[in-house]
């Protein structure tokens, strides 16, 4: 694999075997944009690819060049206020009120590598290649760089901003996107990913039309209203053909991911911190950096593009030591117990877990300072001793001494009303000075922008962690923040709060992990809330949602699978009646649908028949020969509906695994039939004692098990006759198949 980046005749070509990115240096020495997409053969001349064409009326840049108008071409970083009337990528305002700007080339750097971005989640890697592009503006005095990295085996291209204010007076930025990118036209549908609590990143499909489209969020945090995500698909386009672009942002905070459609059918993408609410005062000799926006391209459907999204996180994103490991199996006790529990039911629940194969037990929620429910305590990271008289380092003995790991809960960035930290420090909640503050679970979100308060959190944590022996975090964050506001900014500098915020949540984990290096920390939001890419630098995989119904995670997880892999998606086995949709479906397909994610359970499992215990265990047996494949293998979304499939092939094609999942069952049903993706034609592969070449199984298809066609009595033959082994509503068969 080759990754290139070629400057000549004024024309940067970054590029390596799947992606071509090109970017002309116009001559107003702004910079425009000729290209992105699947990878075309580098010339030194791309000039032909400018489209320079005005109107009669168009503002033009230079006197009587009608076809030079900004209102009108492609461009790289576009600012509002000189022709271009879409929005813009980024707005700075000078010191007597201005924001016109004129960002011109200067100087770029091409080098191998790149640099982590102080403060953020960034991507990193061996094999990558950067460049800087400077633009600057000499009358206010600001200096921008615009960075791209492209990775030589991902069909995608990274991008950041940093704004330098190299003059002696402050500026303010006021909206600073991460990339922009304007497209030849507008022939695609935008997918995104919304819902809700409980109903995280569905997926929605939407023809894109005139004018501005987009997701947001002003919540504080990413999300599960709406995934920082969308993708731009053809009409055409399926998951296994057609060309697709994906965009994400690498961020937890609030985003803005929007698509404009202008007068000349020229989409513009723009992707970043979401400018409303958002400003940033920038003193002289300073420096802000955008988060990281990836942008990636598939020319063989959606499955391509949410590969690229994948490799990207699972080698250039995720650290620590669980990289590129299978994790470990876990049990935790929240849905077996919410709040009432004692050393002695944690243990049952742990004795059996273990006798059961499982890896890792998880204490939830419940175990500091009097918590009983949750109107109190957060905020006060002591043990509970009425509950576990031998504290945490007590229980984690007696669980590490069965030969399981130990994990813990903590929601770091919230308080009580009712707790030891609110009454010594009321100002570290956030809260609008002489008005009232809105609640939210019971709790207020804690100042995070302000050192002090982390500091705070971060040394009552490492308290508890530093007396344990602890394997795994759970971060949970369970409300969003409203009346927003900090006593540590200036009324100027109030815009600053919703990032200070999250940079302040980043701080936190940044200074845990180094201290902690060996902890596993699962991120977590009311469920699914900040699910994204910005958590997955810090914590590799994320609670998918507290909904853990196996019909409603089907939706759930074939539509985080969209940008993010298997191996970060929390997925347990639950009690029935599902406590939230009251829903009865075996045990069978529960575990079924959690295979294809870290796989654990969340039950009592004292409280199930011996025989289900008995499946359980066959399950795990199941789970740990095929983990590797499935978290670390490729995974293929092959259908959904009424009808979900999803498969996973290993990276040498050698072993495959098919989940197939029926919702609701249909009279005399016709044959049901799969063609799997991703296989080596030539292997014979065996499944279920028959043996079918790779080719059969791509063209042919698997045919499935028979569905249940109905009961009949007849006069022509002795007794009853059914077919079909298929029986029922809520139904999964999972395929295995191996190279011979
Ligand atoms: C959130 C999480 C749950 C659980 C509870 C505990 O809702 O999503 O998994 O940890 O908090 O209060």
């Amino acid at each position: 694999m080759i990754t290139v980046i070629q400057f000549s005749n004024n024309t940067f070509h970054i590029y390596n075997d799947d992606v071509s990115y090109i970017i002309k240096i116009l001559k107003n020495n702004h910079l425009g944009q000729l290209y992105f997409g699947k990878k075309i053969r580098h010339r030194d001349d791309f000039d032909h690819l400018l489209v320079e064409k005005g109107t009669s009326l168009a503002p033009c840049v230079f006197k009587g060049d009608l076809d030079f108008s900004l209102e009108v071409l492609k461009q790289e970083y576009p600012s509002y206020g000189t022709g271009d009337y879409r929005d813009p990528a980024y707005q700075v305002v000078a010191d007597n009120g201005s924001s016109i700007t004129d960002l011109v080339y200067k100087s770029h750097i091409i080098k191998n590598g790149k640099d982590a971005i102080t403060g953020l989640p960034s991507t990193y890697g061996n094999n990558v290649e950067t460049l800087e592009i400077t633009l600057q503006d000499d009358v206010i005095g600001l200096k921008v760089l615009l960075r791209y990295h492209v990775f030589s085996d991902i069909a995608a291209i990274v991008r950041s901003t940093a704004f330098i204010n190299i003059s002696t007076k402050p500026l303010r930025i006021e909206r600073a996107m991460s990339a922009s990118l304007d497209l030849y036209d507008s022939n695609f549908e935008m997918i995104t990913l919304d819902g809700a609590w409980a109903r995280e990143r569905h997926i929605s499909t939407r023809k894109i039309t005139s004018g501005i489209q987009s997701v947001a969020s002003s919540r504080g945090a990413s999300s599960a209203m709406h995934n920082p995500f969308i993708a731009l698909k053809r009409p055409q386009t399926t998951e296994t053909a057609g060309e697709a672009y994906g965009f994400t942002l690498i961020y937890s905070g609030n985003f803005l991911a929007q698509v404009e459609v202008d007068a000349y059918d020229v989409t513009r993408v723009l992707m970043g911190i979401n400018p409303f609410e958002f400003n940033w005062t920038l003193l002289a000799g300073e420096k802000f950096d955008t988060p990281e926006a990836v942008l990636v391209y598939s020319d063989s459907g959606l499955n391509k593009m949410s590969q690229n999204f994948h490799n990207l996180f699972r080698n250039n994103l995720m650290r620590g030591k669980y990289k590129q490991k299978s994790r470990p199996i876990l049990i935790n006790n929240w849905e077996a117990t919410y709040f009432d529990f004692n050393e002695e039911s944690i243990l049952k629940i742990a004795a059996t877990a273990k006798a059961a194969g499982i890896e890792l037990f998880v204490l939830d929620d419940g175990w500091f300072g009097k918590r009983d429910n949750d109107s109190t305590s957060l905020g006060d990271w002591s043990v509970y001793l009425e509950k576990l008289p031998n504290g945490i380092k007590g229980l984690s003995e007696k669980i590490n001494a069965m030969g399981l790991d130990f994990g813990l809960w903590f929601e770091p960035e919230m308080v009580n009303e009712i707790s030891e930290l609110y009454a010594t420090h009321p100002d570290y909640a956030i809260a609008t000075p002489n008005r009232k503050s809105s609640y939210g679970r019971n709790q207020y979100v804690l100042d995070f922008s302000r050192t002090e308060v982390v500091d705070c959190i971060f040394n009552k944590m490492c308290e508890i962690i530093d007396t344990a022996n602890i394997a795994y975090i759970k971060w949970d964050m369970n409300r969003n923040i409203t009346e927003a506001f900090s006593h540590s900014l200036t009324a100027a500098c109030q815009k600053e709060f919703f990032h200070r915020y999250i940079l302040g949540v980043y701080s936190l984990y940044d200074r845990l992990i180094a201290r902690f290096p060996e902890i596993l920390f699962e991120s977590c939001a009311s469920g699914g809330a900040r699910f994204d890419a910005g958590m997955l630098y810090y914590a590799p995989q994320a609670w998918a949602s507290d909904n853990t119904d196996a019909v409603e995670r089907l939706h759930i997880q074939y539509g985080t699978s969209m940008l993010y892999p298997i191996v970060s998606m929390g997925s347990h086995v639950a009690a029935v009646p599902n406590h939230q949709v009251d829903r009865v479906t075996s045990l069978k397909m529960r575990a079924d649908v959690a295979y294809f994610g870290t796989f654990g359970y969340e039950l009592d499992l004292n409280k199930i028949s011996a025989a289900e215990l008995e499946q359980v265990k066959e399950q795990i047996t199941f789970f740990k020969k095929y983990q590797d494949v499935i978290q670390l293998g490729d995974f293929y979304r092959l259908s959904q509906g009424n009808f979900y499939c999803w498969l996973v092939v290993s990276a040498d094609k050698s072993t495959a695994i098919l989940g197939y999942y029926k919702i609701l069952a249909s009279p005399n049903p016709s044959i049901k039939k799969i063609n799997l993706v991703g296989l080596n034609s030539a292997t014979e592969y065996s499944c279920n004692n028959k043996n079918y070449y790779g080719d059969e199984l791509m063209n042919v298809g698997m045919i499935l098990e028979t569905e249940f066609t109905g009961l009949t009595q007849s006069d022509n033959f002795e007794g009853k006759y059914t077919s079909g082994t298929d029986k029922g509503d809520f139904t999964s068969q999972i395929y295995v198949f191996e190279a011979i």
